[in-house]
């Protein structure tokens, strides 16, 4: 459904060709200071960048109600933006050959001659603007406890950054649309997305995503644990397919005497000396930085023909995608990975009584 969150609620609606998106938040408490240069500082980090990115421009000047003189009211917030910037008759054709990769095959199937393909409708990266917005929302929440979200880019296709950071050097990320954090890896991300799209391909890549500050203990075991609301969150991001907490998948290849994170005492506190665990054992926050990578694929909608069906005959058929696309969707999505893990923060530390 459309609903996500138990004490701190975020409701979508709209789709990409719709008049409208937006969402309707319940549950900030009255009071909360909103700060409406960072939702439109977040809002920059999700446009489409020049040259690497789909032609669609939209102003997305936001629509705000529940919040008033910079403080929310206690009323549902809801935000909403137009859609102004649409070109319907690019998709006319999607409902009947559905694109390989994209969700139109499942969707004609579920939805019928309902569903509203244009622009890809709900399955647009477009539903990720209120989102976004909702995230910086949650950003100035969660920051009254000291809790703040931040990612960068560790991958495009071929490109990868290797290094190690700390959470507080992420916000250099936000200085470049790559989400990069250094320019030569923004000119090697670059190159890469570059020559994806001049041979009118598309290419994926990673967003690592760090949580500072978040109280020991945070997350509702057994089933609404910390990572497991994390990752439902993160898979709704249209193009995610995958997460990995910590060590992830590497964890198979070693001993339990190397994953494990030894305990040791610093200045009268608890700390380990590695972070194989991403800061989260049995589903709570173990006072470590919480730090988690996503995997996006690379864009569906790419300009070459491809094979696909007519659902109209059922036969075999070409393809060739027209419209506007990204041809990478990694750098676009951070900031929505960094909105949707606020959110969920926001509510676990609502549910926990932290707030
Ligand atoms: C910010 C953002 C922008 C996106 N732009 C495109 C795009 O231009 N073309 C496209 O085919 N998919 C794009 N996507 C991904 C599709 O919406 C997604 O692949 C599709 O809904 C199928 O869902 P799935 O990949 O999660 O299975 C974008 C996703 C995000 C988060």
């Amino acid at each position: 459904m459309n609903t996500i969150g138990t004490a701190v609620r975020l409701t979508l609606f709209g789709a990409s060709h719709d008049s409208r998106i937006g969402c309707v938040i319940d549950g900030i408490p009255a009071g909360t200071p909103i700060r409406a240069e960072r939702m439109l500082g977040d809002l920059a980090l999700r446009k489409p960048v020049p040259d690497i990115g789909t032609p669609r421009m939209e102003a997305d000047v936001p629509e705000i109600s529940g919040i008033v003189d910079g403080l929310s009211t206690g009323a549902p917030v809801t935000i909403s933006f137009a859609n102004t910037n649409m070109q319907s008759v690019d998709y006319s054709s999607l409902v009947r050959t559905p694109r390989p990769g994209h969700a139109d095959y499942p969707a004609f199937c579920k939805y019928g001659a309902a569903h509203n393909i244009c622009g890809s409708g709900m399955f647009s990266g477009r539903m990720t603007t209120p989102l976004v917005a909702a995230g910086a929302v949650m950003r100035d929440l969660i920051e009254l406890l000291g809790i703040s979200v931040g990612s960068y880019i560790s991958r495009i296709g071929t490109v990868a950054d290797t290094a190690e950071y700390v959470g507080s050097e992420l916000v250099r990320s936000r200085d470049n649309p790559l989400r990069a954090m250094s320019d030569e890896l923004v000119e090697r991300m670059r190159a890469e997305i570059l020559a994806a799209k001049a041979d009118g391909d598309s290419v994926g890549g990673i967003v690592r995503c760090m949580v500072l500050g978040l109280p020991t203990g945070l997350g509702e075991p057994f089933f609404d644990t910390l990572d497991g609301e994390i990752a439902k969150a993160v898979f709704a991001v249209p193009g995610v397919k995958g997460i990995a907490f910590g060590s992830g998948f590497s964890a198979a290849t070693v001993r339990g005497s190397e994953n494990n994170d030894a305990y040791r005492m610093q200045d009268g506190a608890v700390v380990t000396t590695t972070n194989n665990a991403g800061g989260v054992l049995g589903g709570m926050a173990n006072g470590r930085l919480l730090d988690f990578s996503v995997v996006f694929k690379p864009t569906s909608s790419i300009a070459r023909v491809q094979q696909t069906v007519d659902l109209y005959e059922y036969v075999d058929t070409e393809l060739l995608v027209r419209g506007r696309h990204d041809p990478c969707i990694a750098n676009r999505g951070a900031i929505v990975i960094e909105a949707v893990t606020a959110l969920v923060v926001a509510d676990l530390a609502k549910r926990g009584e932290y707030l």
